[in-house]
């Protein structure tokens, strides 16, 4: 900030999850990701395979009932955007990555798919240990990694405090924000993305700061009760609602990346512990969604062959949008990901191994909404419509 901002675009490649709290199309958004949205690739992969698993079966006609999926495709589009607003020739694609990767399927394939649509651009992979050495500021602060100038920066890693072990990685994040490269996401960015801004944005009147009146109604129908747990007379309120009643909400860190949510009698644990301290301000407070349920089979590592599970699905929708403080460049949806996991598990971990990457299978519904409908035999899509 002291220095003045050298590059005002930002580029969010993002993905919203949300719950289908009835089979009647209610959704409740979980939350807002714009750091290393997960599973572009692999939910293209998965709908495909659905799709050849009812053709094999006989059952080809229902495989238009698996909607289309562009994930990967709109997530590698939005880099190629950013590049393009860079505008310099011979620029590279950074992707900065784990030192050791656990899902090579997030960034080798956004790669492959930045190559297919635009052979000419260049994508090269670092994790932090290697920028330590190789990155540095150039002319006109050109991020400069290797000898090669770099239009975007994708962060694959940086959502996390052990991605930044020392002082160093600190400075190096640092670095690349001072940098005039397009970065997914800014600082600025990473930060409008944190659950704290998320229980910002429910307070009333917060939305109406950016939305015209439609669609707030619109985003307003989406959310759940989110509240904050500041040293204030609202957050002693949200402590003691809380307290009341820990089954009915999920306490939240300003953390990314699973496994970090607190359900239940530890929520009560937490908040007698922490009631009076200024720690309980890492925290927000969010009303526990009850997803719909329904019976899936899962295939899981480590579970011999597929299990019958009450399962609940998780609905991400993928999205890009570049664009600074004055402009919106693009902002598009691009596609989806539902991963499923046993309605007794709350946190989705696929890598944790809890759940599965699945396909959406659209029904069809009776026109004035009364009844639930087959799967969509042909005779029946004259008074239906998929929903
Ligand atoms: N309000 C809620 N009600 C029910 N389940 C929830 C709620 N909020 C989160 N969860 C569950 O916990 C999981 C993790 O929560 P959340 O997505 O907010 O954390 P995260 O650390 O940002 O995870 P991710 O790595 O998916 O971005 C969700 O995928 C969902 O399964
Ligand atoms: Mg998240």
């Amino acid at each position: 900030m002291d220095e003045g901002l050298c590059q005002p675009v930002s580029l969010g490649l993002l993905r919203v999850d949300y719950f289908a709290c009835d089979l009647r199309g209610t959704i409740a958004q979980v939350e807002a990701n714009v750091i290393a949205s997960g599973w572009s690739a692999m939910s293209q992969v998965t709908s495909d395979m659905h799709r050849y698993g009812l053709t094999v079966l006989g059952h080809l006609d229902k495989t238009d009932q698996i909607p289309a999926n562009t994930s990967l495709e709109g997530i590698a589009t939005g880099m190629i955007h950013a590049w393009d607003k860079y505008n310099v020739a011979g620029a590279v694609i950074l992707f900065v990555v784990e030192d050791r990767t656990i899902n090579i399927c997030d960034q080798r394939f956004h790669e492959f798919q930045v190559y297919r649509q635009r052979p000419g651009i260049r994508v090269i992979r670092r994790s932090f240990a290697q920028l330590l050495s190789q990155a540095s500021l150039g002319e006109s602060r050109a991020l400069i990694v290797d000898g090669h100038e770099v239009a975007v920066v994708y962060y694959r890693v940086g959502y996390s405090p052990d991605h930044y072990p020392s002082e160093r990685e600190w400075q190096l994040r640092l670095l690349i924000e001072r940098s005039r490269a397009i970065k997914s996401p800014s600082i600025q960015l990473h930060l409008a993305g944190t659950k704290k801004v998320q229980q910002e944005l429910c307070r009333p009147g917060v939305l109406e700061r950016y939305l015209r009146d439609q669609e707030v109604t619109l985003c307003r129908s989406l959310f759940v009760g989110l509240y904050s747990l500041d040293m204030d007379e609202d957050g002693d309120a949200a402590v003691e609602m809380a307290l009341a009643a820990p089954h009915r909400y999920v306490l939240k860190p300003q953390r990314e990346g699973g496994g970090n949510n607190i359900y239940g009698e530890e929520i009560a644990h937490t908040l007698a512990r922490l009631r009076d301290s200024a720690e309980r301000t890492a925290f927000i407070l969010m009303e526990l969604i009850e997803p719909h349920v329904q019976p899936n089979y899962l295939l899981r590592p480590g579970h011999g062959s597929p299990e019958l599970v009450q399962a609940v699905g998780e609905l991400g929708i993928f999205g890009y949008i570049l664009g600074d403080g004055e402009q919106t460049y693009c902002n598009e949806c691009c596609g989806f990901t539902l991963r499923s996991k046993p309605s007794s598990v709350q946190e989705g971990g696929i890598i944790a191994g809890f759940g599965a990457m699945d396909s959406p299978f659209l029904v069809y519904w009776d026109e004035d909404g009364s009844g639930a409908a087959s799967s969509g035999d042909g005779d029946q899509r004259g008074n239906t419509q998929l929903s």
